[in-house]
Formats: structure tokens, C-alpha cells, sequence
């Protein structure tokens, strides 16, 4: 089954949109480079919590995209490069790369192989591991889109992050403190609490069991400056009553109930659309001290319909498929 030399691989895939009994371990060929892409010999695949809704079709019907069936599901992933189309001239083959592959015809990361386009992929940071960057090319990507270029968080001031402890969220944490703010981390359960307090947050609370406009009152008297959002519901709403006047939120759209804006504050939804100089700020902001890119979990390609049935279960950071 594991067979470059005749060009197929493993791949788990859906041939209709529908439940998880859609996914299938399949043996298919190893997709065509464009020039413009590059073939990634994959390490480890995302799990995201959006899987769900591309294998229901959710983004197809939003986006009026066609897909492509037998269609290879995963988002996200890291590995090797093993080839380069003639016009890309920054990765090379035996390069450790991470990216981002979404709705692609040409499938995604649950596979051996998948075919990106290069500008959607970036260089690993130095500090990673390829396993880690695995889990790190849409959330990383989403983090810093919404602390630098939403809410342009300057040094010094104050963020609450909610949902510290997940995929965005324990990322946003590390990358607000190397942008120098003062982060009041929100997290979900007691080990959520005591893994965002290693991550080097100012304060950390517990978001299901704790009062947050309290702590937030605490942490910054006379209001908050900023906040990112990575849950939503009651919690998504007392983070926005705790913003000072001229206070501004963001939230990467997908995020329910969608937080509202109230009289005086910036409510900002956004997408993460890759691009090279964010996954370059990305990486040079990784590679400025010790970060950490948390999996809680790892599955086996095969087993990518579990992983995606432990999206429901409470975990720390992200899960992943390994393929080798
Ligand atoms: N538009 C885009 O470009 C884009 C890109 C990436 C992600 N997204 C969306 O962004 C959202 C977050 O993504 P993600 O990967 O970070 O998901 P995630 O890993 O599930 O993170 C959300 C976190 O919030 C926690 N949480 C929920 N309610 C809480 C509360 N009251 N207090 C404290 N923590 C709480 C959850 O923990 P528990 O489950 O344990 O409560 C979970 O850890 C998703 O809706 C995703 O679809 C959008």
C-alpha cells in the first residue's frame, strides 16, 4: 500500500459529503505539482475543529466551491518537501515545511502526500519540531492575524485571551507576550489553568468556574484594551463588557455564538487567508525564545474518523494524525 514508486498513497477520504462513516482509509495517487506548488512528504496533519464541518460539505456550500471526489480531507499539516514546481525558488526538496491546503481539489493533509501551493507553506521555525508544526499553520496563522493585524495589540497593553488553553488560544498567549502585552488568559478546566500559567500568561482563571468580568476588573481597573476570542456564548460577552471605552475584540469567524459589539467598543470577526509575511512575522516571533506547540493527542492516519470524535472531548491545545 505504501507505494511511491507507483505513485499512490495512503489518504483518508470521503467520496460524498456527510457524517464521519463517510471517511475512509483509501489508496489513491499521489497528486500533480502545479508550478507554483510543492509536494510535502506529510509528517503529521491537524486535526481541526472546522474538520468536522469541511467533511459535512459546511465550507463547500459557504465558500460555492465544487469538490473534488474522492476528497482528502485536513487543513493543515508539516513535513518534508519531495518536489517543487518550476517557479518556486524559495523551498527545496528535503525542506521542513508546514502549511495550509483549503478545499483544495487536489486534497489535503490526511494523506502520505499533499500538494500546496508554496505561498500557502513557510520554512519550520528553527525551534520546532515537525510533529509540532503540524498542529500549527492555521491556528498560528489565525493567532497573529487577529492580535497584530485586527487588533493592532501594542506593548503594553492589556489582552483577555478566551480559550486560552485551545488551538488558537495557548498560541495567542505565547505570541501577545512576545508582542509585550499584558495577558489575562481565560482557560478552560483546572489543566487548562495550570498549562497557560506555564505558557508565561500574567493572569490565568478558569473560564467554565470563575467570574470573568471580576478577574478582568483586577487585572485592568479601568477596563481592558483588548480582546481575542476563541469561544464565544456568555463568556464571549462578559469579555466584551470588560473592554475599557474605545476597547476593541476580534474573533475568527466559526467561533459560536458570535460575540456582539456594544456601544463604545470594536467588534472585529476575521479569516486567516494565508500569506507569506504573516507566516514569516510567524516564525521569526516562534524563534524569539522557547515556544510550545501543544498535541494532546496523536492518532494514526487510519484511525483520522476517532481523532475527529475526540474533537468533542475536552483536551489541551490540539490533536493530530501521525503518518509515520
Ligand atoms: N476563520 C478562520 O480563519 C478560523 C481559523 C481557525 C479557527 N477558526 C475558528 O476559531 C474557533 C477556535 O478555534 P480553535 O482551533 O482555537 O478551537 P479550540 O481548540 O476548540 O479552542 C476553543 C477553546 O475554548 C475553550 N472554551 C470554551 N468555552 C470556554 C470558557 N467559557 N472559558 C474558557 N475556555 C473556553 C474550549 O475548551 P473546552 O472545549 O474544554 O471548553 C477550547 O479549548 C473555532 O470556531 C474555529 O472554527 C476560524
Amino acid at each position: 500500500m505504501k507505494s511511491k514508486s507507483n505513485q499512490t498513497m495512503r489518504a483518508v477520504a470521503i467520496d460524498e459529503f456527510g457524517g464521519i462513516e463517510k471517511m475512509k482509509p483509501r489508496e489513491l495517487p499521489v497528486p500533480e505539482v502545479a508550478t507554483d506548488e510543492i509536494l510535502v512528504r506529510v509528517d503529521t496533519a491537524g486535526v481541526g475543529v472546522w474538520d468536522t464541518f469541511e467533511r459535512e460539505g459546511g465550507f463547500a456550500r459557504e465558500f460555492g466551491m465544487q469538490a473534488n471526489f474522492p476528497y482528502v480531507l485536513g487543513s493543515d499539516g508539516a513535513g518534508t518537501v519531495e518536489k517543487v514546481g518550476d517557479k518556486v525558488h524559495d523551498l527545496k526538496r528535503g525542506d521542513r515545511v508546514y502549511g495550509i491546503s483549503f478545499m483544495s481539489p487536489k486534497g489535503g493533509f490526511y494523506a502520505e502526500y499533499t500538494v500546496v501551493k508554496a505561498d500557502n507553506a513557510a520554512m519550520i521555525p528553527q525551534a520546532l519540531s515537525t510533529r509540532d508544526a503540524g498542529v500549527l499553520a492555521v491556528d498560528g496563522g489565525t493567532a497573529l492575524i487577529g492580535l497584530d493585524k485586527t487588533l493592532q495589540l501594542k506593548a503594553g497593553e492589556s489582552i483577555l485571551i478566551l480559550g486560552a488553553s485551545g488551538g488558537i488560544g495557548h498560541l495567542a498567549v505565547q505570541l501577545a507576550k512576545r508582542m509585550k502585552a499584558r495577558v489575562l488568559a481565560v482557560a478552560s478546566g483546572q489543566d487548562g489553568v495550570e498549562f497557560v500559567k506555564r505558557l508565561g500568561a500574567d493572569k490565568v482563571i478558569d473560564g467554565h468556574r470563575e467570574d470573568i468580568l471580576k478577574a478582568a476588573h483586577e487585572f485592568a481597573p479601568k477596563g481592558l484594551d483588548a480582546a481575542l476570542l476563541t469561544a464565544g456564548g456568555k463568556a464571549g460577552e462578559q469579555a466584551i463588557a470588560a473592554l475599557r471605552e474605545g476597547g476593541r475584540a476580534a474573533y475568527p469567524n466559526g467561533v459560536e455564538v458570535a460575540p456582539q459589539a456594544r456601544d463604545g467598543v470594536k467588534v472585529t470577526s476575521y479569516n486567516w487567508e494565508p500569506d507569506p509575511r504573516t507566516f514569516t512575522k510567524l516564525n521569526e516571533l516562534i524563534d524569539g525564545g522557547p515556544f510550545e506547540v501543544h498535541i494532546a493527542r496523536t492518532f494514526k492516519l487510519e484511525d483520522a474518523a476517532e481523532a475527529q470524535q475526540a474533537l468533542n472531548s475536552h483536551y489541551l491545545g490540539k490533536l493530530a494524525l501521525v503518518l509515520n
